[in-house]
Order: C-alpha cells, then sequence, then structure tokens
C-alpha cells in the first residue's frame, strides 16, 4: 500500500490516547473514523482536541484555519462496524487488558477489510498472541508517547509474522506525519521506553525512601545533566565519551550495590493511600493548589512544545558528532 491509497484511517478508543492520535492524522490531511465503547467519551475527545490545536497554532507549528479543517476531518461514529468499514489502517486504542484487546481483535476481524493494516498501541502486552492468526502478517504495534500530538517518537514493533512491506508503509507513513519512528525487531515487554524507565523508577524510589534526596532536587539534577546530555549524545554513544574501558571497569566496581527490586516503595504507596495520584487529584509527588487539570497539561504540553521545538536540529537523523 501507498500512502495515496489511504482514504480512511479507523481509530479505536477516545480515551487518553485516541483523540490525539487522530488528531496527527487528520491534521495531516487524513479522514479518520473514532469509535469507543463509551460515546460519552466524545465531546471531551473533541474538546482536548480543539485545545491541542489552539497549542500548536500559538507554537507557529499549525495555521487556525488548521482547527476547523482538522476538525472536520474527524467523525466519531456509533459502531465498530462504522468505523473500520472500509478503512486502510485501522489503530486500536483501547485500555491496556487482555480480555479487551482479544475482544476488539475479534470485532476488527470480522469487520475490517481483509487487507487492512492493524497498529496497535499497546504499551507492554504482546498483542501477537491475542491477535486473530489470519491478521497477524498485517498486525504491528506502533506505540505512540504521551502527549501524542507532542513527542516525536514511535516505537514500532514487528510481531514474527508481520508482513515487511506492512513494516515498511509503517515507518514511512509515520516519517511523512513527521514523527521519529524506531524500529524494534521482536517484541520484547516495554520495548525500548518502558523497560528504561522501569530501572529509573526502581533507582528513584530508593533514593527518595532513603532519604539521599528531595523530589525537587532529583528532579533538579536529572533536567540539569542527563536530560540535556542525552539529547545531544542519546545512551549508546555517550560510552564513546566516558570511554568504553572506564564503561567496562564501573561494570565491576563492587562499591557500586543496586537498588533491590521493590514493588511496595514508600514514595508510590503512602502517596496512594492518601490519594494524592498526581494532577487528577490536584496533589500527587507536587501540589498543583486547586488548579483545574486541563490547565496543568495544557501548561506541560506549551513546555513540551517548546523544548522539543528547539531541539529538532538533535533529532536529525544524521549524527551530530
Ligand atoms: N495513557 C498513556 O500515557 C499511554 C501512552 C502510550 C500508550 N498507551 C496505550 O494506549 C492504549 C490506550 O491507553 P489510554 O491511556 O488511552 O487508555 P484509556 O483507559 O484512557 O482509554 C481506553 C479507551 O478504550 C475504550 N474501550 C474499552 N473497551 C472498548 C471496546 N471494546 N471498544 C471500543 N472502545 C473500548 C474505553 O472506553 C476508553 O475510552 C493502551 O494500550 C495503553 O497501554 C497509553
Amino acid at each position: 500500500m501507498e500512502t495515496k491509497d489511504l482514504k480512511k484511517i479507523a481509530v479505536i478508543g477516545m480515551g487518553t490516547m485516541g483523540p490525539g492520535i487522530s488528531q496527527v492524522l487528520a491534521h495531516a490531511g487524513f479522514a479518520v473514523s473514532g469509535y469507543d465503547l463509551n460515546q460519552d467519551s466524545y465531546p471531551l475527545a473533541r474538546q482536548v482536541i480543539a485545545n491541542n490545536l489552539d497549542l500548536l497554532i500559538e507554537a507557529g507549528q499549525a495555521q487556525p484555519e488548521d482547527l476547523e479543517k482538522t476538525l472536520d476531518k474527524i467523525t466519531f461514529v456509533d459502531s465498530m462496524e462504522e468505523a473500520v468499514k472500509g478503512a486502510q489502517i485501522v489503530v486500536e486504542v483501547v485500555s491496556e487488558k487482555r480480555p479487551i484487546k482479544k475482544a476488539v481483535y475479534e470485532q476488527i476481524d470480522q469487520l475490517a477489510d481483509p487487507e487492512a493494516i492493524i497498529w496497535s498501541n499497546t504499551s507492554t502486552l504482546n498483542i501477537f498472541e491475542l491477535m486473530v492468526p489470519a491478521r497477524l502478517p498485517r498486525t504491528i504495534i506502533v506505540h505512540w508517547f504521551a502527549p501524542p500530538q507532542v513527542l516525536p517518537l514511535i516505537e514500532v514493533v514487528q510481531g514474527d509474522q508481520t508482513l515487511p512491506e506492512v513494516v515498511e508503509f509503517t515507518m514511512g507513513f509515520l516519517e511523512l506525519l513527521k514523527k521519529k519512528p524506531v524500529l524494534i525487531k521482536n517484541y520484547v515487554p516495554g520495548f525500548i521506553i518502558n523497560r528504561l524507565l522501569r530501572i529509573l523508577g526502581r533507582e528513584t524510589y530508593f533514593l527518595l525512601d532513603n532519604g539521599y534526596v528531595t523530589p525537587e532536587d532529583l528532579d533538579m539534577a536529572v533536567k540539569a545533566s542527563i536530560a540535556p546530555r542525552m539529547m545531544v549524545l542519546g545512551l549508546a554513544q555517550r560510552y564513546d565519551f566516558t570511554g568504553l574501558d572506564l564503561t567496562y571497569a564501573n561494570l565491576h566496581n563492587e562499591d557500586f550495590v543496586d537498588a533491590p527490586f521493590d514493588t511496595e516503595p514508600e514514595f508510590v504507596v503512602s502517596r496512594v493511600k492518601k490519594n494524592h495520584l498526581g494532577i487528577k487529584t490536584g496533589i500527587g509527588v507536587y501540589d498543583y493548589e486547586g488548579r483545574d487539570k486541563a490547565e496543568v497539561i495544557k501548561d506541560r504540553d506549551r513546555y513540551l512544545l517548546k523544548v522539543v521545538n528547539s531541539l529538532q536540529f538533535c533529532l536529525d537523523k544524521k549524527r551530530l558528532l
């Protein structure tokens, strides 16, 4: 398939991620058919897309007329059948629960064109085990990052049976959407970034629970050091500057004992017990002092856009160094 053959894209699931993904596709000019089992989610999804576009316009990344044009490209429909009928790509963005994904795949299998490509936004699940076998050659994980209309990375994970042409089309299409697709050649739980975050979380809880540092200072330490350095060197190239000899010696440094894997860290558990869940309850690690959730998210996205835009030169395919 070529992108000129794309007439319609179905997005199944209009919760946290579905609206932003639909927005990116529609903003690029593609007709999107959005469906959610809970159709009460549609007004909010539409509002979220409109707010996101307002921010892009404010940042100079969209024209004022793009607001209506993009919204006009997205139709919220009443049934799965209506959503997937005639769609060349079906984007699955439903809840991260095996039985839900499996049931949705069975429905897609019954209703979608046999040639349709199926993208799953799963964060960790091996959806290749849940997919109807006949659909496996045209199934691929396409994992967007929140907020999907701002962050460039998309982890693309091919299954054992995914056809090379499906991989090639997916990578090319995501590049056309101005995203940064990275291919993972075999399923591994958590792909790249959630695996790294898992290890970072383990050390974060260890440092905080043992009182070595405050959350404010830990955040400052990261922002003032490894965050910008990673933008220039990523993770692998960094070792060329540390020196691989030193890197090897560090692996054998007996003073460096890894933090235990703690599934009940005080840092998390104490807050959950108090219902301090983060911006959804107005307080978590930090206190958002009665501010509206949508307003805090909008500010986060405003800052993220500013950072991502100023660091575009780091995202060139050509190596910086
Ligand atoms: N939230 C994130 O930051 C994030 C980031 C990357 C990937 N993901 C992945 O994206 C997927 C969706 O996550 P989310 O955070 O948007 O979840 P969510 O819970 O916010 O939304 C999921 C939506 O799926 C709908 N749904 C459930 N069963 C359905 C069905 N049978 N048919 C149609 N719709 C149905 C729900 O009504 C809900 O609106 C998950 O696989 C998740 O792992 C989430």
